[in-house]
């Protein structure tokens, strides 16, 4: 089991007016899934990857992530739980505008006080891996829209985690690409095994993973 969540609830509170999100999920991912997420717009599913990934805190219930329980962990632990042993790609890209491509994609493993001769050749061959080893000294404003989305998973890929959050990694992209960058999970899920929980509002995007669970009235089912 690389992630177990129970009994996951979130609220916001806006001065007095209290929404509850979240009522009470419960979610697990064992070792290699492909779960997509799917469910309509302003359903809950980006609050909850933010708390599967410990992004953000639920108001109730426990997220037990490879093995330990988010609570416990403090601001140091999870940030180096995250540049180790999990990844998270955003919903809009965010990549860096000022550094290039190689710099966005090794960026955890600078801040994980690597060095560089031990990660060059590792980070040259995701990008390889995954199609855009030719754009590595360009810009990110200088690659296309799958391309930029390529490097964000790259750089997601490159620290070798256990499992990868995907906010909607195929959104602003048009239907090849889109279908291009899921060929690509696919094959990373299975070649490699890192467990994927991916959000996506595409059918036919969902049917790439191995399970697909729909978030409707602030639970999952
Ligand atoms: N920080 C916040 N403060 C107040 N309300 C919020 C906050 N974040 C999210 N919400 C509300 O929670 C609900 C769920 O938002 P969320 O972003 O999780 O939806 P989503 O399912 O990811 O939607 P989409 O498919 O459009 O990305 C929305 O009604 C949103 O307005
Ligand atoms: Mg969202």
């Amino acid at each position: 089991m690389v992630l177990e969540a129970k009994g996951i609830k979130k609220e916001f509170s806006n001065g007095e007016v209290v929404t509850p999100v979240l009522k009470g999920v419960d979610f697990a991912v064992q070792d290699g899934e492909f779960v997509a997420i799917v469910g309509e717009s302003g359903s809950g599913k980006s609050t909850l990857l933010y708390i599967l990934a410990g992004i953000d805190k639920p108001t109730e219930g426990d997220v037990v992530l490879l093995g330990k329980n988010l609570k416990d962990l403090d601001d140091k632990s999870l940030a180096q739980m995250r540049r180790e042993d999990f990844s998270f790609v955003y919903q809009f890209d965010n990549l860096v505008a000022n550094l290039t491509v190689y710099e966005n994609i090794t960026l955890p493993l600078v801040l994980d006080k690597q060095k560089e001769s031990a990660f060059k050749a590792r980070a040259e061959e995701v990008a390889n891996y995954l199609g855009i080893g030719d754009t590595l000294k360009k810009f990110p404003s200088q690659l296309s829209g799958g391309e930029q989305q390529r490097a964000a998973i790259a750089r997601a890929l490159v620290t070798n985690p256990k499992i990868i959050f995907l906010d909607e990694p195929t959104g602003s992209l048009d239907k090849e690409r889109g279908r291009q960058v899921m060929e690509l999970l696919k094959t990373i899920n299975k070649e490699k095994g890192v467990a994927l929980v991916m959000i996506t509002h595409s059918q036919a995007h969902a049917e790439y993973a191995t399970r697909i669970v729909k978030m409707e009235d602030g639970l999952l089912n």
